[in-house]
């Protein structure tokens, strides 16, 4: 790549949806809005279209991608489905949750979007306009989040302007993303249903359906299968502090729930404490403290219950030595 590129901006209606769906077909690098963060898409049966979403991202190095599909019948001619799976995929497709399975023999996504491994992520998103691309698309669509590797993931088609204007063909925009933190993924492999990276799905809610409790890829026994998932990640140009129980001097303020805090650069995830309010307001609350400037931005503790795991861990990310 690096070819500069006119990002054309499409809109939210049959006629984007048409052009973004000719311009996959045709191999190029599309945003698109999903319901939880804007996804980078490009035909995943295609190496060479893959490859693109690499150098768009800079990404370092190729981490295996999730194929977003139109329903569970088109996700599972890729991949195959134990009992686990079909309960989840049935209990939340279309949703904010990624299913890590085996490939099945007639699997079309790329060695490259699989990274070479034997399992395939796949995802049947629940948002209107992702949805019928794919739908017109008519195959396996790739999609990382929009956003520059290492970088806040794009919760806006601004924000994916701001990080990849002139590196993709096109953005589709459809307003801000409603999660606002990306998928859970829950591989479903020998070992039997294992959370591999918190989102959009509580754990609560996906043990509730399993029966039992999920298994942690971090704990003994499990390798570490997802090799995307980086320490450092979603990470601001800002340090950041965890658990802070108020700002220091020079430092930006992120704070969650009834708060009094007087302070000159401060945002609030959300004033009434409510989990999923703070997971659609993070990546962006992160862009604008991020862009005001300071050297750190202070963060509140957030409760680890429902949506509290996921913007845990990405807060953690945000926060790792890089
Ligand atoms: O919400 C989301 O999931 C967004 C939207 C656009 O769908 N997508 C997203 O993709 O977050 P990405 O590439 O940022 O994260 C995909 C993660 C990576 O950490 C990768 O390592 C993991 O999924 N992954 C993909 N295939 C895998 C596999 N076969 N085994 C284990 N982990 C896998
Ligand atoms: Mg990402």
């Amino acid at each position: 790549m690096n070819e500069p590129r006119k990002t054309r901006r499409l809109g939210a209606d049959g006629t984007g949806i048409a052009e973004a769906a000719a311009l996959l077909r045709a191999g190029g690098l599309v945003a698109l809005p999903t319901e939880t963060v804007y996804g980078l898409a490009a035909d995943a049966t295609s190496g060479t279209a893959v490859a693109g979403i690499y150098a768009a991202k800079e990404r370092p190095s190729f981490n295996p991608l999730i194929a977003h599909l139109p329903d569970l019948e088109a996700a599972r001619a890729q991949g195959v489905f134990d009992a686990a799976a079909g309960a989840l995929a049935a209990a939340f497709w279309p949703g904010p949750l990624t299913l890590v399975v085996p490939v099945s023999p007639g699997c079309t996504v790329s060695e490259l979007a699989r990274a070479g491994l034997s399992s395939v992520a796949l995802r049947v998103p629940a948002h209107p306009v992702a949805l019928a691309v794919l739908q017109a698309a008519g195959r396996p669509i790739a999609a990382p989040s929009a956003n520059r590797s290492g970088r806040i993931s794009a919760t806006s088609a601004a924000h994916v302007l701001a990080d990849l204007d002139g590196r993709i063909d096109a953005v589709l925009d459809g307003g801000p993303t409603e999660v606002g933190v990306e998928s859970t993924i829950v591989a479903c492999l020998e070992a039997g249903p294992t959370l591999l990276r918190p989102g959009g799905v509580p754990r609560e809610a996906i043990e509730a359906v399993l029966g039992r409790p999920l298994a942690d890829a971090g704990t003994a026994g499990h390798a570490p299968i997802s090799p995307g998932l980086l320490a450092s990640h979603y990470a601001p140009a800002a340090n950041v502090r965890l658990d802070a129980e108020g700002p220091r001097a020079g430092e930006a303020w992120l704070g969650f729930g009834p708060d009094a805090t007087q302070w000159p650069v401060a945002l609030n995830l959300s004033p009434s404490g409510d989990l999923r309010e703070a997971a659609a307001h993070l990546f962006g609350h992160l862009r604008r403290l991020d862009e005001a400037g300071c050297d750190t931005i202070a963060v509140a503790a957030i409760p680890q219950d429902g949506l509290g795991e996921a913007i845990n861990d990405r807060l953690r990310r945000a926060a790792a030595p890089r």
